[in-house]
């Protein structure tokens, strides 16, 4: 039997080529090798989220783009977090396995307890305790579907840490395997994805190309690429030129090495790198927009397609509540 991966998805719209790269390639890798289920933590979001409208075009954008990079609901498991009941009902079970300490350790909880102190609000002002639970629910979304592998970012290692603690006290507890212990898989070496101020691409700065939009704005926004002021004439260096680092990750080869010819012979300004570096991009997104356009274009086939993959997750889900209730005594 293959081993199960676990792809967790916060629901974030304007999804940008630093997250395709960096996050919805590697892990639509993992489909090759293992039993891969992917899921929109849609109640994680509501943590954050407060307006519907918002949050609920973010499901759907999410879902959109995940499968128009090539995310084959037939292939694997593809659903809706709050689809699951299972899921809220392994939280409750699990939290008498947690300690509270446990909490008060997590990074993300920790981190937000400082920035309250260090502007001398109460240190719990605005903390919400879905933030505070978060750990415990995302223990449960690994666990109820007897998770081998989690691929992760570093941030979120912690987490697992916490997923594993938490199933081995629960197995500790009965004296049997009740619960499967899950791994993470950090993901080493992924692509780092340059902005458009040379920064890492992130939302929090500011500096994305997005995925899915016009391909008139896709070129203007990569026009807007810092570079430095090298005239025309002068030799370029490949290496240190972030339009070039983004020009490899759409570009094979011998692209590659003819273009990083044309930078070191000079008579390219940035304008023109800039036009090459669109081209390709543009190139490898067009199908892809094409395909997010298609299924925002039809959300009841998008609903129905996270409901089918519901209806797949829901059964395995149920089996594993079910054993845990039977080894604590309840429903006996
Ligand atoms: N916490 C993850 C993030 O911030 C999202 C997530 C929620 C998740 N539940 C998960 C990831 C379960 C992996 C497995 O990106």
């Amino acid at each position: 039997m293959k081993k199960v991966s676990l792809t967790g998805i916060k629901p974030t719209g304007d999804l940008h080529i630093g997250n395709y790269f960096g996050a919805i390639k590697p892990a639509l890798e993992l489909a090759k090798e293992y039993d891969a289920r992917y899921f929109i933590a849609d109640y994680h979001g509501l943590n954050t989220m407060k307006n519907p409208t918002e949050l609920n075009s973010s499901i759907r954008q999410v879902a959109a783009g995940w499968l128009a990079s090539g995310l084959d609901p037939e292939k694997v498991i593809f659903y809706r977090q709050s689809s699951i009941p299972e899921v809220f009902e392994l939280t409750t079970m699990i939290m008498a396995f947690t300690s509270k300490g446990l909490m008060n350790r997590a990074h993300a909880y920790k981190a937000a307890v400082q920035e309250n102190n260090e502007k001398g609000d109460d240190p719990d002002a605005g903390i919400n305790m879905g933030l505070f639970t978060y750990p415990i629910l995302m223990a449960a979304d690994i666990i109820i579907f007897d998770s081998d592998v989690v691929p992760v970012g570093k941030d979120q290692v912690q987490h697992i840490e916490m997923a594993q603690d938490i199933a081995q006290s629960v197995n500790a507890n009965y004296g049997q395997p009740v619960l499967k212990v899950p791994n993470a898989a950090v993901q080493e070496n992924v692509a780092v994805v340059p902005g458009l101020d040379g920064r890492k691409m992130s939302k929090s700065y500011n500096n994305t190309i997005p995925l899915f939009v016009p391909e008139k704005t896709l070129r203007k926004t990569i026009m807007r690429m810092v570079t430095n002021s090298q005239s025309v004439e002068e030799p370029k260096d490949p290496e240190t030129s972030q339009v070039f680092q983004l020009y490899k990750l759409f570009a094979d080869n011998s692209e590659q090495a003819a273009l990083a010819a044309r930078y070191r012979a000079g008579g390219m300004g940035w304008g023109e790198a800039k036009e090459e570096l669109f081209r390709v991009v543009n190139r490898e997104l067009t199908p892809v927009r094409e395909r997010y356009d298609a299924i925002m274009a039809d959300i009841p086939a998008l609903d129905k397609i996270l409901e089918q993959g519901a209806q797949k997750a829901r059964p395995i889900a149920a089996a594993t509540v079910k054993r845990f209730r039977k080894a604590a005594g309840i429903d006996c």
